[in-house]
């Protein structure tokens, strides 16, 4: 693993200064056990501003397990957690929120019936006059998120409209766009394109792109393999909670990191198990080689 290496918007070159180089995240050896069960082990992983780190693995890896720990909703039991170089442990989300680390879940945490402006500054609302008939400034919140959104390139018709009629991809932009503005350093995206159709997730993948470019260490979780080549800069593969694989961008190719996240010996083992069940074709079954992305295949011929 290189600790140095050069991100394709050239915000970190090999001529960068020590300092600009001390990951804003690190984790050095992380475990987390959830009494007898450890769902994570001997982990390091390293972000960077203007850099996209992106974390691969199958369902129960430990990717959610390793993002709890840096957005403070779960504390490690094994190694370290730094930021900025320093040792952490943080007790709540809002910790990590104060050291600039934002988190977005799948589920979005938005309220759909509420205006995309509302949920823009759900939690954190501008207000004006004084205590005790404060209100909500709403000219003034509509405006800043119209701007910000723009700022991202994200241009919706009208800020009015529930955030619930938006597509995912755009409620995805948005939530993207409001970390930006609320100054998040780290930005971290749980699977943030497994719910999205090719077109939805290439705008996902282009507002990743537009945080990296303003700086942020983005921290992006995915299944998909194709998705994470396509703006990732650093590539770390879970199995069964440990680092399977931890490489730059140079040192690993598509087809490699595919090949990691299919898992080769398992689809042999797959193959020779279908061979048993009558009405499947194991030779339409890809070899591991050929494998482009996990396959869910549909025996032709059974009928129930
Ligand atoms: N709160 C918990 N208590 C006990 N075990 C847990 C807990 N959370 C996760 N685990 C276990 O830890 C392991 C890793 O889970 P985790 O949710 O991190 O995987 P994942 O990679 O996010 O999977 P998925 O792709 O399905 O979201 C699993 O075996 C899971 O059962
Ligand atoms: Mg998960």
């Amino acid at each position: 693993m290189t600790t140095n290496e050069t991100s394709p918007n050239g915000t970190l070159t090999k001529d960068s200064s020590p300092e600009d180089n001390t990951p804003i995240v690190e984790l050095r050896d992380t475990g987390k056990s959830y009494g007898n069960i450890r769902a994570l082990h001997g982990v390091n992983l390293a972000v960077r501003s203007g850099q996209v780190t992106c974390v691969l693995g199958d369902n129960g890896a430990g990717k959610s397990t390793l993002i709890k720990i840096i957005s403070g909703l779960h504390q490690h039991t094994e190694g370290e957690l730094l930021v900025d170089g320093s040792p952490v442990h943080f007790g709540t989300p809002r910790e990590a929120l104060d050291a600039g680390i934002a988190t977005v879940y799948q589920d979005l945490a938005t309220v759909p019936l509420m205006p995309v402006w509302r949920n823009f500054f759900l939690g954190s609302e501008m207000t004006k006059g004084p205590w005790p008939v404060r209100r909500l400034d709403i000219e003034k919140m509509k405006q800043t998120a119209d701007a910000e959104l723009r700022n991202m390139g994200i241009v919706l018709d009208d800020l009015d409209q529930p955030i619930g009629t938006l597509s995912g991809g755009q409620r995805q932009s948005v939530a993207i766009a409001r970390a930006v503005y609320f100054g998040a350093r780290v930005l971290i995206l749980d699977e943030p394109t497994a719910a999205l159709g090719v077109k939805q997730s290439g705008v996902v993948l282009k507002y990743i792109a537009a945080a990296r470019d303003k700086g942020l260490g983005v921290i992006f979780i995915t299944h998909n393999p194709h998705h994470a080549y396509m703006v990732g800069d650093h590539f770390s593969v879970l199995r069964l909670g440990t680092m399977e694989l931890s490489a730059a961008r140079s040192e690993v190719s598509l087809e490699e990191l595919t090949n990691h996240m299919a898992g080769g010996a398992e689809l042999a083992a797959l193959k020779h198990e279908l061979a048993q069940v009558r009405g499947v074709d194991v030779e339409e079954l890809p070899e591991a080689e050929d494998l482009q992305a996990p396959v869910a295949t549909t025996p032709e011929g059974t009928k129930p």
